[in-house]
């Protein structure tokens, strides 16, 4: 049977799709996992949908797989959605104040916000997710909440995130397909950094970036705020195919070689002639510093691109709570001691901590992400703004997804 107090998460990623099932209610100050398994993805590429047949099969069996664990019934699933035709944009909105004694009201906010949202945007592409930043009452700024408060002129700040519409009604469809519902569509890079950032590290300034499989994304939060976000399409599995072009050796020892032999990666200058033999049924023999010359590009790639993102929106040598890592690709041996050189800020692993029996392991955190925010849409599900630490989605703006909805 579907508990109403169980909640489900899916993660629809490049390598794997994820699904785990949690007891709503926290338990000793953790969450219990009743249902968890993972299978290699199917009919995705770079964090896309690009097969919906093909995914929604490995959704089912997935999220069955799950289930069967304590014999639990879902109905519905929380998502993630990926890939870089997800962006955000800053907009600005201004109106009157409707009421004759000048308090603002609910309408007056939500016509601000609509009003921020009209900026131009292509036809192939939807607003997903808006977040005011700020309100300003006559000119008065830094307000966050403005209900009630006296004035003329409120204006507002926002950041939305679009996205393609094609791709977001694929990622549906596979899931409707697969005889779930879709609860809401949750922006990766933004579950994410639900579960493994602090409120600290949000208020003083810090970037999440999450190396996956087929995509790297980021989040950038300030004053507690989500301020950027953009998607890269480069990941581990660049890293692993540039390997079995290099040493000319097949995929599987190309991922094997990467996930062991990490540390080579980065290594020093001493041991780059040292020799490494991978017994198969050819013996692939390399030395350290061949991995290196292949590989440390690749990364030294990924962390420009962050640094140019970071560049876009002026926060270079300003975000001190640094970088947290986190997705598969921040198990690699080496990588934080590598970022912290390369881009100059403290950097850390981060991974979801309050999910038990789970395994501290980075490439869960859009799933218990996902987890977390389902929790707090649950409970927030009707007030003017559902606030998760930062993230502020407008009015009740669960997007549930039928079947019915799509032909
Ligand atoms: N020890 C390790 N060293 C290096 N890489 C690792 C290690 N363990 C796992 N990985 C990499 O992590 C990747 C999986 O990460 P993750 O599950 O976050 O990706 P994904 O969510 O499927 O992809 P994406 O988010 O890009 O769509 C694997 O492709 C693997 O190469
Ligand atoms: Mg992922």
């Amino acid at each position: 049977m579907s508990n109403p107090s169980n909640i489900a998460a899916l993660d629809i990623g490049t390598g794997s799709v994820k699904a785990i099932i949690v007891q709503k209610r926290p338990e000793n100050s953790g969450f219990k996992v009743i249902g968890r398994a993972e299978n290699i993805s199917s009919g995705v590429r770079k964090g896309v949908v690009a097969d919906p047949q093909k995914l929604s099969k490995i959704i089912s069996s997935t999220v069955n797989e799950a289930c069967a664990e304590m014999g639990v019934e879902v109905k519905e699933v929380y998502t993630n959605i990926n890939g870089s035709h997800i962006s955000s944009v800053s907009s600005k909105g201004l109106v009157s104040v409707s009421r004759a004694d000048q308090k603002i009201s609910q309408e007056d906010i939500d016509r601000v916000i609509e009003a921020a949202k009209a900026f131009s945007l292509p036809s192939n592409k939807e607003i997903m997710e808006v977040i005011p930043r700020e309100f300003i009452i006559d000119k008065e700024g830094g307000i966050k909440d403005p209900l009630g408060l006296q004035g003329v002129r409120l204006e507002t700040e926002i950041l939305a995130i679009t996205g393609f519409s094609r791709y977001i009604e694929d990622v549906s469809r596979a899931i409707l397909d697969a005889d779930l519902q879709v609860n809401d569509l949750i922006i990766g890079p933004v579950a994410a950094a639900k579960a493994v950032l602090t409120p600290e590290e949000r208020e003083l300034g810090v970037v999440l970036i999450d190396i996956g499989s087929g995509t790297t994304s980021l989040s950038v939060f300030e004053e507690g705020e989500l301020v950027h976000t953009a998607v890269l399409p480069v990941g581990t599995n660049n890293i692993r195919n540039d390997i079995a072009v290099g040493l000319r050796i097949n995929i599987e020892t190309a991922e094997f070689i990467k996930n062991k032999f990490g540390e080579s990666i980065f290594g020093d200058r001493k041991t780059k002639k040292e020799k490494i033999k991978v017994p198969g049924e050819e013996d692939v023999v390399f030395q350290r510093g061949e991995l290196k010359k292949i590989a440390e590009p690749r990364l030294i790639e990924i962390l420009e691109e962050i640094q140019k993102e970071i560049k876009k929106i002026s926060r270079v040598g300003l975000l001190p709570a640094g970088v947290v890592l986190t997705g598969g690709g921040a198990k690699i041996s080496g990588i934080v001691d590598f970022t912290k050189k390369k881009m100059g800020y403290h950097c850390r692993v981060g991974f979801p901590r309050r999910f038990f029996p789970l395994e501290d392991d980075p490439s869960l955190s859009v799933l218990c992400g996902l987890i977390l925010c389902g929790i707090e849409f649950d409970e927030g599900n009707g007030k003017g703004f559902m606030e998760m630490d930062g993230i502020k989605k407008v009015g009740s703006k669960i997007k549930k997804i039928f079947k019915v909805f799509i032909p």
